[in-house]
């Protein structure tokens, strides 16, 4: 088996805050958790991966699920250019499935003011699924602005801005394989 090397720290990423190893048996873990609620299901679960974020934790969780299941995507959009959510959530790519009467899993990255799932539970719970769970890679308590019921949730983190295994600051770093906390060098 070849060695994948790990993409060493940047000068703006501080300290890796959770490791590669570390995440993939937490997604094991949720998946684990997911197989077991769903053993038995006829109807394939329908994965919504909101992108672009939650690609990276779709990827890993989906092909260690054992029951049936398919892979859509949405595309919202809350932050714009800036690293605070606006609250102002748009649907920039709805999915291609019809949701109504499926089973429904919500898939993303992390959990910050809440806004984006908010959003997102209502909009899909109007198309009436048979069911609507959400699994939440990383979850930022401290920065909740709207309550939002989750079912899974991986880690819970600091209010530090973090980076890697899907996650950007700009577009960059979202292919580290780890989750390291950032920030930006202003010189
Ligand atoms: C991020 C993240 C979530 C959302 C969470 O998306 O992927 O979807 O913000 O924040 P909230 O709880 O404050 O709403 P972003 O808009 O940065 O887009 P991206 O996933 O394409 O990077």
């Amino acid at each position: 088996m070849t060695s994948i090397a790990i993409p060493a720290l940047t000068k703006d990423l501080v300290r890796v805050l959770i490791d590669a190893d570390t995440i993939q048996r937490r997604v094991d873990e949720l998946a684990y958790q997911i197989n077991k609620e769903y053993e038995g299901i006829e109807e394939s679960l329908i994965l919504v991966g909101v992108l672009k974020g939650s690609f990276i934790f779709l990827a890993d969780l989906c092909r260690k699920l054992k029951i049936p299941h398919v892979v859509d995507f949405i595309s919202l959009s809350s932050y714009g250019a800036s690293s605070q959510s606006t609250g102002n959530v748009r649907l920039i790519m709805d999915t291609r499935e019809n949701l109504q009467g499926r089973h429904v899993m919500i898939v993303e990255d992390i959990l910050d003011s809440g806004f984006t799932l908010d959003y997102l539970c209502r909009n899909f719970k109007a198309r009436d699924p048979d069911s609507l769970k959400t699994v939440v890679l990383l979850d930022k308590p401290d920065r909740r602005k709207v309550n939002v019921e989750l079912d899974y949730v991986g880690f819970e983190i600091p209010d530090v801005w973090v980076v890697g295994y899907g996650l950007d600051y700009a577009e960059r770093y979202r292919t580290l394989p780890y989750i390291a906390e950032m920030v930006p060098v202003t010189d």
